[in-house]
């Protein structure tokens, strides 16, 4: 049991194309793509850690085999770098293999998230488990993974996170109709639609990459047709929960999240992520920081 009661596993699909991402991602997945010295997906994978969740099922597909070899032990690697006693390389190495208890499954095609989350259904059982995207990293100073495991026991059902964003971007992401509930930090999601066409919005609120979800979503995601893109969306079958009743495994809550999020997974924004995280480390800052200066950046 986990410190915050019955979830215990957490699900991270690898398995998408990241076609926004090539040729980067023609052999390499873009969860694997270095933020600062670390691949994305090693964020994520601490940040269940540091929510007490230890049982992490890898979704994965061809040509993601890197991402196996990253949890895994580096024999090789591990003995020369003993050898020439470099025992701070070594433990970052090392230390992987212990992190959690890693499972992998495999989405045979690329059909969507909602599709890549059916995979999960046999290693998740009967239990509410989370789902973390592998290119949504969450600073770890502003941590909200336990928070949406405390609003899953209080208010049962599913839990979402969203994140206001301006109205010319809220076409980008999944969006949340919502009403306050008695606890001012959860809202009550009363409807959802992925990618609103531009001026169809129903709020500002963008569905963001962590999610708790009732098992009754492997139910509705197994009937359900494709959608946007033709692809099996998560957010479909989200929107199906929250019409149904509580008993039936039904409602859909929400936590804000105010803190601070990098997205990794297009050009910009991951390049955007590396600078800003970058700049907060000891080691690497100060002097990013005076480079940054001497860039000539007037328009020419
Ligand atoms: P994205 O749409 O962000 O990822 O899906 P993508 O499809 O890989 O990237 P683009 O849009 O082509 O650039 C969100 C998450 O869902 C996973 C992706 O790996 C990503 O972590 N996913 C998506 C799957 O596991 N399987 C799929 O069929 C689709």
């Amino acid at each position: 049991m986990g410190q915050f009661g019955k979830v215990t596993k957490a699900v991270i699909p690898a398995a998408g194309l990241g076609t926004r991402f090539l040729p980067a991602t023609k052999a390499t997945p873009k969860e694997m793509l270095p933020v600062v010295d670390k691949p994305a997906i090693q964020y994520v994978v601490e940040e269940a850690v540091a929510a007490n969740i230890h049982d992490i099922l890898l979704i994965t597909s061809r040509n993601k085999g890197s991402l196996e070899d990253h949890f895994d032990r580096g024999p090789e690697l591990e003995q020369r770098l003993a050898d020439r006693g470099e025992t701070q390389k070594l433990a970052t190495v090392s230390d992987l293999v212990d992190l959690a208890n890693f499972h992998y499954v495999r989405q045979h095609e690329p059909k969507g998230l909602g599709h890549a989350v059916l995979t999960a259904r046999s290693h998740v059982g009967d239990a509410p488990f989370i789902v973390m995207l592998g290119d949504d990293l969450i600073d770890e100073a502003t941590p909200v993974l336990g928070e949406m495991l405390n609003v899953q026991e209080e208010f049962g059902g599913s839990v979402l996170l969203l994140m206001e964003v301006p109205d010319d971007s809220i076409h980008l992401y999944g969006c949340a109709a919502v009403e306050p509930t008695h606890n001012p930090h959860v809202v009550r999601v009363t409807g959802l639609i992925e990618k609103p066409e531009p001026g169809t919005a129903p709020s500002n609120y963008a569905v963001i990459g962590r999610y708790v979800l009732s098992p009754e979503i492997f139910n509705v995601l197994q009937g359900q047709e494709p959608g946007r893109g033709g692809e099996i969306q998560l957010t479909d079958a989200l929107a199906t929960l929250v019409d149904r009743p509580a008993e039936h495994g039904g409602g859909v809550h929400a936590v804000i999240f105010k803190g601070k999020r990098y997205d990794t997974g297009d050009k910009l924004s991951y390049i955007k992520s590396v600078l800003e995280l970058a700049l907060q480390r000891d080691d690497l800052g100060p002097a990013l920081k005076s480079w940054l200066r001497t860039l000539p950046l007037e328009d020419s």
